[in-house]
């Protein structure tokens, strides 16, 4: 995976923004000026699918591309939907699969599973996005979540792990005032719990590898603090991420840490 090495993944997922291809150009060129200055770190634009190709082409590439989502099949008669090739053959590198906002659109876990097998048999890196929806005095939320990574990655033959990203990102977090953001000693239990989940199935040495980012409410302020303790390998960021100055200030600090 291209950017492994780096020391942190910041993605910025534009989610159905922005309205017109010239801004999405715009938004892009500052974000390349902040990611040309910022080798330690992988920066990864996930634009609407339409602008894929032309944000995309003839690139000198400071910044990789994700799709925001595919369709578990791989060609045919399906109207609307887009293939794990397509956005790949258009310069996407990755594909985030798994996000709360298609769950709630009808994306089941075993549909998330074949795009990610699909996913991956296409060459692309997968940043596979699971969360709890709620946090109970329980902790069911973490069978939740063993639930989530578990079934995702069920059809994924083990040595393919080294394309997957895994972006946890509690639902109650996402889109709210950027103080719900989890406290950076929760985000480090998180990932080490992830990190476990995905030991038990694979391995040690694999479980230890897989990337985990948080994505929940991130803004420059609780970005700085998540980065120095969270022990997270990134951040995926939606409504930050259209924001040049302070997407790109989180790039910045994390190429200084
Ligand atoms: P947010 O979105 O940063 O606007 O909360 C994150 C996401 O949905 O990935």
């Amino acid at each position: 995976m291209k950017g492994a090495k780096k020391k942190f993944t910041i993605v910025g997922n534009w989610k159905m923004n922005p309205d017109a291809f010239e801004d999405a150009k715009k938004l892009l060129g500052s974000i390349e000026r902040v990611a040309q200055k910022s080798s330690k770190v992988s920066v990864i634009v996930c634009p609407p699918a339409p602008f894929l190709d032309g944000l995309s082409r003839g690139k000198e590439k400071a910044v990789s591309f994700g799709a925001q989502d595919i369709d578990h099949r791989e060609k045919g008669s399906f109207t609307g939907s887009i293939s794990a090739h397509q956005v790949k053959s258009v310069g996407a590198e990755y594909v985030i699969v798994g996000h709360s906002e298609r769950r709630a659109a009808g994306d089941t876990d075993p549909i998330i599973a074949e795009k990610v097998r699909m996913a991956i048999s296409a060459g692309l890196n997968v940043i596979l996005c699971v969360g709890e929806k709620e946090r109970d005095n329980h902790a069911h939320y973490l069978r939740t979540l063993r639930e989530q990574v578990l079934s995702a990655i069920a059809l994924v033959d083990k040595k393919n792990l080294r394309s997957l990203i895994i972006a946890y990102e509690p639902v109650w977090a996402i889109g709210k005032s950027y103080d719900t953001a989890l406290s950076p000693v929760d985000i480090h239990e998180m990932c080490i719990y992830i990190k476990k989940v995905i030991a038990e199935w694979a391995g040690k040495q694999e479980g230890l590898r897989t990337p985990v980012l948080y994505g929940g409410s991130i803004n420059f302020e609780n970005a700085q603090k998540i980065l120095e303790d969270g022990e997270v390998s990134g951040l995926l960021i939606g409504r930050q991420s259209l924001e040049s100055e302070g997407f790109g200030n989180i790039i910045t600090y994390a190429h200084g840490i």
